[in-house]
């Protein structure tokens, strides 16, 4: 069945019938396809296009039709150009009032309406995954809460930082991921219904009224906007795009830090593999999967850009190639955001590792530098000087335990004895106390907000 044909001599060729079907991947839009029928049958009735009982009885068999809809045998067999049509033919099958259900409805409207119907539930489910996520960040912070790493800049060791701060930099991200998803599903949260196929319903459709009945925010205010838009999709996935992101970093920092190498981090057996060669191997393919996983979404996100960017207003069929990366990008984010959950929860962090990384490399150079110039000598000079003691450290082969505070004043006599306290990292750190810095209290008051943030998400 077609819901088109009067027009045409001849049908489509089969090659173009198996070229242009969409069933096999907008089937998975099917239950938002149905209540969005229902609710326009009630729009249809409050313009007088059904009476009390046609809309009865169109209700009760699109309600059969949704619990047939949840399994496979509904879709066996069917060759339906897309799910609109297919949820049509089946109405067809059952009553005769189907032939009214498309009044002053147009499927480039529908498809808008049903997408965004099953992104919303989708961003919900997304965004508990998220907050789970965020929370799994704080815990192993706090786990942690003396821990000293070195922190890296060009991937050579720069300052010594708390492994909390360190945590709450993602947590950082994955909080601006979790604002994207909330503006997302604000602007996704729109009913377009009543646009018809780009000018407007010819039908006087109370617009509002079947925004309320679908729980959607607002209305959308342009018709030709409605056929022509996917900034929506879109918008969800710069957000999927940034989250993957965020997590390959942590993944590529993670894949790292407990490589043998580093042996900061153990990852649980339950995210690694063996080698179906090497007896030894313990890998991190969860890590990697994730990172991998991430290349995918941002080729989906760059499909769906790419196929927009040139496009007439208002509907291409075009645009039927909205769904799949969509639907692979709503996929992959939730999938990696679960998986991330589980790698920080089974995570072990070795202490003595990055802390010893921290000891014995110079990380302490700057707070020696900003301790001289906060005693009087220009930075500039301090910079020179303490660049110095490292060189010679370094030809020396002396880390910065091994100074004496009477070697110190011997290299230079700004090095006072005030000094030496300063060549363990833990010390420097102190000096680092304003908001967004490393100093232990600076951290722990923004490990204390961290925590009342996500209580509130979690509301
Ligand atoms: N399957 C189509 C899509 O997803 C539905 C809209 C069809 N509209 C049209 N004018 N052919 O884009």
């Amino acid at each position: 069945m077609k819901l088109w044909g009067g027009r045409f001599e001849a049908g489509p060729s089969e090659v173009f019938e198996k070229f242009g079907e969409s069933l096999h991947f907008d089937k998975r839009l099917v239950d938002a396809d149905i209540r969005g029928s229902q609710a326009f049958a009630r729009a249809l009735s409050r313009v007088g296009i059904l009476n009390a009982s046609e809309l009865d009885t169109l209700l009760s068999v699109f309600e059969t039709m949704r619990k047939e809809a949840a399994t496979p045998a509904f879709f066996a067999g069917a060759t339906d150009e897309d799910v609109h049509t297919l949820v049509i033919r089946k109405l067809k099958e059952k009553t005769p009032l189907a032939d009214k259900i498309h009044t002053g409805r147009s499927r480039n409207e529908q498809v808008s309406l049903d997408v965004r119907l099953w992104l919303r539930d989708e961003i919900d489910g997304v965004r508990k995954l998220l907050v789970d996520l965020l929370g799994s960040v704080l815990t192993i912070a706090e786990k942690y809460p003396d821990a000293i790493i070195p922190g890296y800049t060009h991937m050579r060791r720069a300052q010594a930082v708390l492994w909390p701060h360190y945590c709450l930099a993602y947590f950082e991200m994955l909080a601006r991921d979790l604002e994207r998803l909330d503006q997302t599903r604000a602007r996704v949260n729109v009913m377009p219904l009543g646009s018809g196929a780009l000018a407007g319903s010819g039908f006087p459709f109370d617009r509002e009224a079947i925004a309320k009945d679908l729980g959607f925010a607002a209305i959308t205010k342009n018709s030709m906007d409605v056929s022509a838009d996917r900034d929506w999709a879109l918008d969800f996935m710069h957000f999927a795009n940034l989250t993957v992101l965020h997590l390959s970093r942590l993944s590529e920092d993670w894949i790292l830090y407990s490589c043998e190498e580093f042996g900061w981090l153990d990852l649980g057996d339950g995210v690694t593999s063996g080698s179906s060669l090497m007896p030894q191997k313990k890998n991190p393919d969860s890590l990697e999967l994730i990172r991998g996983k991430s290349g995918r979404v941002i080729g989906d996100y760059l499909a769906l850009m790419t196929t927009m960017k040139g496009l007439p207003l208002t509907y291409n069929r075009d645009m039927q190639e909205d769904k799949e990366p969509l639907f692979d990008a709503v996929d992959q984010v939730a999938g990696c955001l679960k998986m991330a959950k589980v790698v920080v929860d089974t995570t072990k962090l070795n202490p003595a590792l990055p802390r010893q990384a921290a000891e014995v490399s110079w990380v302490v150079a700057t707070d020696l530098a900003e301790e001289l110039a906060r005693r009087g000598t220009p930075f500039h000079q301090a910079h020179q000087l303490v660049g110095k003691l490292v060189l010679h450290s370094v030809r020396h082969q002396m880390k910065p335990s091994d100074w004496t505070v009477a070697e110190l004043e011997k290299f230079a006599p700004q090095f006072t004895a005030e000094f030496a306290r300063l060549l363990n990292p833990a010390e420097g750190m102190k000096s680092r106390e304003l908001p967004g810095g490393t100093g232990p209290k600076a951290v722990a008051q923004a490990l204390g907000q961290a925590k009342e943030r996500l209580t509130g998400w979690k509301g």
